[in-house]
C-alpha cells in the first residue's frame, strides 16, 4: 500500500519560533517539512534561505526537509540548499533555461530532485527528464501564498500526471502543494496524489496533531 506523507508547509508556522514550532508538527506525526523558498521575483513573495534550512538543522531536526523554489534563476541555489542539509529539492522547469542540467546538479549534490507545475505549465516538460525524477510536485494554486483556495482543476492535472508516472514505470512521488484541507484531501488522494503539503490548515490550529490524525483517517478510508 502507498505511503502518505504529509509536508507541512513551515510558510505558515510561527517564524519568531520556528525551531520549536518545526519540533512541535513532528511530533504530531508529520513526515517531512516542506521549505518554501521564494524571492521577489520569479513570485511576488520573499521568504527563507539556505541558512535558515542550516539553522533548522542545527537545532536538530533530523527529517526530511522539501525544498521548494520559487526562484529564478534556480542553479545558484541548489548547491547552498544541499550543503545546508536540504533533502528533497525541486523547482520550476520554466525557471530554468536547462532543464537537464538543473535536475542533474541537485542529483550531483546529493539530493533527490523534483520538478513543479503550476496549475497552467504544460506538462511537456516532462517529456525527457522522468527517469532523473524523485518527485513531481503539482501546485493546486498560483504560488506565492499560504491560504489560497484549492484549484479544483487540479484535480483533472493530477490524474493526468499519475497516469505518465505510472506508464513510465519509475517510482515518482506526486506532491500536491496549495490548499490542501481535511475535508479535500481524499479526493486530493484518489486522484493519484501520495504526499500532501498543508500550510494554514495544520499552522492555523492550534492542535496540529488533531488535525494530522483527521488527515491520516480520511487517507485511510
Ligand atoms: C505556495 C507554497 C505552498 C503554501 C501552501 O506558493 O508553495 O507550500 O505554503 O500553503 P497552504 O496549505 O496554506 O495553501
Ligand atoms: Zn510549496
Amino acid at each position: 500500500m502507498t505511503k502518505y506523507l504529509i509536508a507541512p508547509s513551515i510558510l505558515s508556522a510561527n517564524f519568531a519560533k520556528l525551531g520549536e514550532d518545526v519540533d512541535a508538527v513532528l511530533a504530531a506525526g508529520a513526515d517531512v517539512v516542506h521549505f518554501d523558498v521564494m524571492d521577489n521575483h520569479y513570485v511576488p513573495n520573499l521568504t527563507i534561505g539556505p541558512m535558515v534550512c542550516e539553522a533548522l538543522r542545527k537545532h536538530g531536526v533530523t527529517a526530511d526537509i522539501d525544498v521548494h523554489l520559487m526562484v529564478q534563476p534556480v542553479d545558484d541555489l541548489i548547491s547552498q540548499f544541499a550543503k545546508a542539509g536540504a533533502t528533497y529539492i525541486s523547482f520550476h522547469p520554466e525557471a530554468t533555461q536547462h532543464l537537464d542540467r538543473s535536475l542533474q546538479l541537485i542529483i550531483d549534490s546529493g539530493c533527490k530532485p523534483g520538478l513543479v507545475f503550476n496549475p497552467a505549465t504544460p506538462l511537456h516538460y516532462l517529456d525527457d527528464v522522468m527517469h532523473k525524477l524523485h518527485h513531481i510536485l503539482l501546485m493546486s494554486v498560483n504560488p506565492g501564498f499560504g491560504g489560497q483556495s484549492f484549484i479544483p482543476h487540479s484535480l483533472d492535472k493530477l490524474k493526468k500526471i499519475r497516469a505518465l508516472i505510472d506508464s513510465s514505470g519509475f517510482d515518482i512521488r506526486l506532491e500536491i502543494d496549495g490548499g490542501v484541507k481535511v475535508d479535500n484531501i481524499r479526493a486530493i488522494a484518489e486522484a493519484g496524489a501520495d504526499m500532501f503539503v498543508a500550510g494554514s490548515a495544520i499552522f492555523n490550529q492550534s492542535d496540529y496533531s488533531q488535525v494530522i490524525d483527521q488527515m491520516r483517517a480520511e487517507l485511510a478510508n
